[in-house]
């Protein structure tokens, strides 16, 4: 299959990049964050989550970052949800857009929502109900698609599973997440090939950590199999909470970077972008992981 001639980026930046931070990153410097994204041209920024801030302190403040932001028209601004608590705050807060967050690994979906994957499916049913009630979008995550940290190789069929019950809920989109950037090329084509068996490959979005290095190498394998949505986090930031060890999603500046060169329209300006990188990387105090800020910002 040819590769597509547009991708569209989710810039999971504010969400889960943000999330493992330590220390509370002050609202107004998400709210700047968002706002910056927004005017770098980034089609969707995922926002925040409605999560219990007892397990996730730094997404406590949703409500206020999305009251603070400047909602550009083009760029989408979904929020995670995982259960009808979550929905609720989403609601109240004018979201158009949330995440239903299950997993392919039952060790992993307990650390991480407190619950088995049977159990998180009934639970997400209803708030996907709700919400496409209310004329909301609803995008499906599945976690630990080329590997668990808790128990190693997760079958192909697990994924399959989870993606045919979210597609079925009406999600939109399923996006697959390597959660501990363990996958390689041919590995993570074949998991998305199987993938696209029971959801159309226009509905599947690759949400790829960047752990080991392989994370762009995987997601070219995979867009030659016809994917044209992709996550990343600006800067290179981030790791999930529950997922001891693993780093950031692969960087949003390296994948537009990649994109430009190879004539694939994300309508993503690159400067704007690697600038939203060094305004977060300054409040955290700490240099964009991303190789492509690294070198404009050193010949800049
Ligand atoms: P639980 O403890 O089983 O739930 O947690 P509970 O219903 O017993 O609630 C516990 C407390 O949290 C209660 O408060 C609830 O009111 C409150 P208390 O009575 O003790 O004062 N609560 C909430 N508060 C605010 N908003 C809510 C909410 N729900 C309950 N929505 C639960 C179950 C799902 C809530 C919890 O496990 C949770 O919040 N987990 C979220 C974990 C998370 O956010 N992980 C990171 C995101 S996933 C990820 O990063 C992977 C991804 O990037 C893809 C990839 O890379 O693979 C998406
Ligand atoms: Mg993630």
């Amino acid at each position: 299959m040819a590769r597509p001639d547009r991708v569209e980026i989710v810039d999971v930046g504010p969400r889960d990049g943000l999330q493992a931070e330590p220390g509370m990153v002050p609202t107004a410097d998400k709210i700047a964050l968002i706002d910056r994204l927004s005017e770098a041209g980034l089609p969707a920024v995922e926002a925040g989550a409605f999560v219990s801030p007892k397990w996730v302190p730094q997404m406590a403040d949703a409500t206020e970052v999305l009251a603070g932001i400047r909602r550009r028209p083009g760029t989408r601004y979904p929020v995670l949800v995982p259960n009808a608590r979550g929905l609720e705050g989403a609601m109240a807060s004018g979201v158009e857009e949330i995440a239903i967050f299950g997993a392919a690994s039952e060790t992993f979906s307990r650390k991480n929502i407190n619950c088995s994957i049977d159990e998180s499916l009934e639970r997400f049913r209803p708030v996907a109900a709700s919400a496409l009630a209310a004329g909301m979008k609803v995008r499906g995550y599945i976690s630990c698609v080329l590997g668990c940290p808790y128990e190693g190789d997760v079958p192909i069929e697990s994924v399959v599973r989870v993606a045919r019950e979210l597609s079925a809920m009406g999600c939109y989109e399923v996006s697959l997440g390597d959660t501990i950037g363990v996958g390689t090329p041919a590995r993570a084509r074949a998991m998305v090939e199987a993938v696209a068996e029971v959801v159309p490959v226009e509905r599947i979005a690759l949400h790829f950590h960047d752990t080991y290095g392989q994370a762009l190498a995987n997601i070219l394998s995979c867009l030659e199999a016809g994917v044209a949505t992709v996550d990343t986090a600006v800067a290179g930031l981030g790791g999930c909470p529950y997922a001891p060890g693993a780093s950031g999603n692969v960087a949003t500046e390296d994948v537009v970077y990649m994109l430009d060169g190879m004539g694939i329209e994300t309508g993503v300006d690159l400067t704007k972008l690697v600038d939203a990188g060094r305004l977060i990387c300054n409040v955290l105090g700490r240099a964009p992981t991303s190789k492509a800020a690294q070198a404009i910002l050193a010949n800049a």
